[in-house]
């Protein structure tokens, strides 16, 4: 890991001086002649709960790649609690507090549920797999999830989709992380698992411990469980066009403080439950 100071990081994160756990700030990313990230900024408070949304292609998934280390940005600055880094790898991020649920999962399909909550943080007692441990430990984690699978011990190839996400977002939220980034927790899961983790959100949130970036595709979801949220929208994070666009960028770029949140849900009663492509 390369850490420089950044002059002036933290007083220039939000405007409040406070300083954020993480910034991006002028991140570009081009593939060959295709620009999928232009000039992005964006910044996470401690403990915060920002929802990134924004249609398919906009560029979500490969923000999210490149704050958790998987790609490099083509330019562009990462800032981790007001120190400059350069992520070299997802173990690279993971070391330093980021972790991540991806859109295209990762996990093992061969392997059991409980090997798969344990992946790359197995625990070993002389050399030998705790598997004992591993497993009471993951039982309880999904139990208090409210994740219904059929057995930690189940293969995770005969879990559904929605299973198989509520896995990887259990597995991420019970790790150490100080970020999490959630790149569509929601996407193939059914209304009850959707709200569990809506629910499991909302206790992370409250116990302050972590913040969270999450894509997402639902309003009404972002503005239940999110503290702001960003648009993305072909690369850009910026102000959508047209008169409901408009009263979209008002909720979505004014920023919605926990503290506001009622006004601004019934102020978007309209748009509450439109989902988008991405
Ligand atoms: N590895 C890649 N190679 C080439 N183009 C890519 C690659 N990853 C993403 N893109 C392109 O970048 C744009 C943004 O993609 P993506 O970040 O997956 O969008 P989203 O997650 O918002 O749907 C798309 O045009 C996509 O085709
Ligand atoms: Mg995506």
């Amino acid at each position: 890991m390369t850490t420089e100071p950044v002059p002036g990081a933290a007083a220039a994160a939000t405007g409040d001086g406070s300083g954020d756990v993480l910034r991006v700030e002028h991140i570009n990313k081009r593939f060959g002649a295709v620009t999928a990230l232009h000039d992005v900024n964006l910044h996470l408070g401690r403990g915060e709960v920002l929802g990134l949304l924004g249609d398919n292609g906009a560029g979500k998934s490969t923000l999210i790649k490149i704050m958790c280390g998987f790609q490099p940005p083509t330019s562009g600055r990462i800032i981790l609690e007001g120190q400059e880094i350069t992520l070299k790898s997802v173990d690279h991020a993971r070391s330093l507090g980021i972790d991540t649920v991806y859109q295209d999962l990762a996990l093992i399909n061969e392997l059991t549920v409980y090997h798969n909550m344990f992946l790359n943080r197995e625990r070993t007692r002389w050399s030998l797999l705790s598997n004992r441990s591993m497993r009471r430990t993951a039982q309880e984690q999904l139990d208090r999830i409210g994740v219904n699978i059929p057995s930690v011990d189940a293969e995770v190839a005969k879990l559904s989709g929605g299973q198989r996400q509520a896995i990887a977002v259990a597995r991420a939220v019970t790790s150490s992380a100080k970020v999490l980034l959630l790149d569509e927790p929601l996407a193939a899961m059914g209304a009850k698992e959707g709200a569990m983790i809506l629910e499991l959100v909302k206790d992370l949130k409250a116990q302050g411990q972590v913040s969270i970036i999450m894509i997402m595709h639902n309003y009404g979801q972002a503005l239940e469980v999110c503290d702001r949220i960003n648009l993305l929208q072909h690369g850009e994070i910026g102000v959508p066009a047209g008169p409901r666009g408009a009263a979209a960028a008002e909720i979505c770029l004014t920023l919605v403080p926990s503290r506001r949140r009622r006004p601004c849900r019934a102020a978007s009663a309209g748009t509450a439950g439109v989902a988008t492509a991405g």
